[in-house]
């Protein structure tokens, strides 16, 4: 499975071209399987389906745990490093793991949960997040696992959604210097929430918390009378493995859908070649399990490849800026696996911080969620890497299921900045605004895919039309990313951002329509408009520029009630950086707002506007610029 040398990714590369399927029936030979698949696939971007590996019937469980039993029982699969640094850290062997899901799995089926049955998990960054993660692969339940920054509204939409039977959480969560309450809001939640049978709540913080007769059941206790042996449901492999909900340009997120198989081979390949993981090696990525990143590299990828996996409680700044080096300094950390926005972010503390741990035992490094400015880049490779591990820039998303186009560390020769070349079988192609394909090197243009891969998504969530339109419908015949691109005159490519109405904030991705939504809730909003700036940090903050019925008294005390109802409805991630009262927002005579307008002015580019003529009113525009922030 392992390339080894750049002659070897150049000839795997075309073999993968040239024969896809033969390729990926090699790769996923493997793995193991309960019955051989019957066609490796099957596709029709026109009506947004692709099948990998159907009719093979396999549980990822089993390859993620029961397959590494006899060689690596009593190897580390999981060190969980807690939030408090005195706090003892805890490692789980692969045996171990395989005994705890088990357990669990049994307790999901003693209270009804079934295959194909819809769990959320709503859990803080500990072992039992991943516990309850693959309990329900085992016994081929979909899950649903919601990051513990969203309101309760937003995991009331997602239940809803899929219509979830149970949900997973925790009575607190320890984040920084905070505990954070997640029953609680999961109490919130479930009051607009009608298919939730039981929640099951495991200890964490020892908050108090309401505990409903019937519904509610203690982690603890319920693990303790259920049987170890939970035989892993037969799965074909193209069946649902999860759900998780992304933010796209219309207000509602997404419940993106990946499958069992095909998900399984692309998240491990990709994992065992990025980062050219060695056996024994400590991998730590630095995500959330309530993001992709971290289902696919912290779980799912790492546990079927056999590797160790550091999941991490807390956050990059706790007890100090030191923390992640600390870290890897304590658990002798291999590979690290990180965002730019968290680079930077540490960058601005000064190297003492770095420079007070050992980080020698760094083999590689890793990017990922959007792009690394060379600043950042630099600072990475030569501060923590030591100038001797390789940087890989890691290009993807929730829909590609892993790692799409990024150097194989150490073996793809870097160039800072660029996430580099596709892996094999990823066929990129730049298209114009009019759909052509842009050939040749030194272009930009908008991203696309011309040719399916596994872990591609399958569907969205209960409407299937949305996938289409959303994915496959701009470009007819490709999977459009909605990143902007540029392949430079070596063919490297460098994603240089969305180029639709979804911003990158700190790595997380919110829908400029959500935050709008939310505004508009508030009191007193008659209209808003979000835009995205340049951010030393976040990478880009969040610019509101809002339409209120009369003109606020006190203009800081309403901007915080805004950001009130914003943090309510989505979650604190999504609070505006900034926020311009205006008395009108630059339209087009048919209504719709120019955007591109009030990004340039959001970036202070005031002489750069261009076209204002078609504008209803142009005047306004020179109300809001003289009142930018
Ligand atoms: C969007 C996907 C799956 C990774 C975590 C985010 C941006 C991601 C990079 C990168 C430039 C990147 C893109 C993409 N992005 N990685 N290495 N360089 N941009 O997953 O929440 O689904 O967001 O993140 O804009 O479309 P996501």
């Amino acid at each position: 499975m392992r390339i080894k040398t750049f002659e070897e990714y150049q000839t795997a590369y075309k073999q993968s071209v040239d024969d896809p399927e033969g390729f990926w029936a090699e790769v996923a030979q493997q793995f193991k399987w309960r019955k051989p698949w019957k066609k490796v696939l099957s596709w029709d971007f026109n009506e947004a389906t692709t099948k990998w590996y159907e009719g093979g019937e396999m549980n990822i469980t089993e390859n993620a745990l029961d397959r590494h039993l006899e060689e690596k029982g009593n190897q580390i699969a999981i060190i969980w490093e807690p939030n408090d640094p005195g706090d003892e850290a805890v490692r789980i062997t692969y045996s171990v793991l395989h005994d705890r899901v088990c357990r669990f799995a049994n307790v999901l089926k003693k209270h009804g949960v079934k295959k194909g049955d819809r769990v959320c998990i709503y859990l803080p960054m500990v072992p039992e997040l991943t516990v309850a993660v693959l309990a329900c692969a085992r016994i081929g339940a979909v899950h649903s696992v919601v990051f513990g920054g969203f309101s309760a509204k937003s995991i009331a939409d997602r239940i809803n959604d899929s219509a979830c039977t149970m949900v997973i959480t925790s009575d607190g969560a320890y984040r920084g210097n905070k505990v954070i309450p997640m029953k609680e809001t999961v109490d919130n939640a479930l009051d607009l929430c009608s298919t939730v049978k039981n929640v099951i709540v495991m200890t964490r913080t020892r908050t108090p918390v309401s505990m409903l007769k019937g519904r509610d059941l203690w982690w603890e206790e319920e693990v303790k009378h259920v049987d170890s042996v939970c035989p892993a449901e037969p799965m074909d492999a193209e069946d649902t493995l999860f759900i998780l909900y992304t933010s796209g340009s219309t207000g509602k997120p997404k419940g993106v859908v990946h499958t069992c198989g095909g998900y399984m081979i692309f998240a491990t390949y990709t994992f065992a070649n990025v980062f050219q993981y060695e056996p024994g090696e400590i991998h730590f990525c630095t995500a959330d399990i309530g993001w992709i990143t971290g289902h696919s590299y912290i779980v799912y990828g790492p546990l079927c490849y056999g590797a160790t996996s550091v999941i991490f409680e807390g956050v990059p700044t706790f007890p100090d800026a030191g923390r992640l080096w600390q870290i890897v300094e304590k658990h002798k950390v291999n590979i690290l696996y990180t965002a730019p926005t968290a680079i930077r972010s540490l960058m601005s503390f000064g190297l003492q911080y770095v420079k007070d741990h050992d980080l020698s035992s760094l083999t590689k490094l890793g990017s990922v969620g959007e792009p690394i400015n060379e600043e950042a880049w630099q600072w990475f490779k030569q501060n923590i890497g030591g100038s001797h591990c390789p940087l890989v820039d890691t290009w993807w998303q929730t829909e590609t299921g892993g790692i799409m186009i990024s150097p194989l560390a150490g073996i793809t020769p870097e160039k800072p900045t660029y996430a580099t070349l596709p892996l094999p079988g990823i066929q990129p192609v730049l298209v114009d605004e009019s759909g052509n394909v842009i050939e040749g090197n030194d272009v930009s243009g908008n991203l696309c895919i011309k040719f399916p891969w596994p872990g591609i998504i399958r569907t969205t969530y209960g409407d299937h039309e949305r996938c289409k339109q959303t994915y496959f419908s701009t470009y007819p015949g490709m999977y459009f990313t909605g990143d902007g691109c540029l392949r430079d005159e070596d063919g490297y490519y460098r994603i240089t951002g969305r180029v639709d109405d979804v911003l990158n904030v700190s790595g997380h991705r919110i829908g400029t329509a959500e935050v709008e939504n939310a505004i508009n809730m508030h009191l007193g909003v008659v209209e808003s408009a979000v835009v995205g700036y340049p951010h030393d940090i976040k990478g880009q903050g969040i610019y509101a520029f809002i339409i209120t019925d009369t003109k606020p008294d006190d203009a800081e005390m309403f901007r915080k009630d805004i950001s009130a109802t914003v943090a309510r409805i989505i979650g604190p991630i999504a609070k505006p950086d900034k926020i311009q009262f205006v008395s009108g927002l630059p339209k087009t005579r048919s209504g719709k707002i120019m955007r591109r307008i009030l990004r340039k002015i959001s970036e202070h580019d005031m002489n750069n506007l261009g076209d204002t003529s078609t504008l209803l009113d142009p005047a306004v525009v020179e109300e809001i610029k003289r009142g930018a922030l």
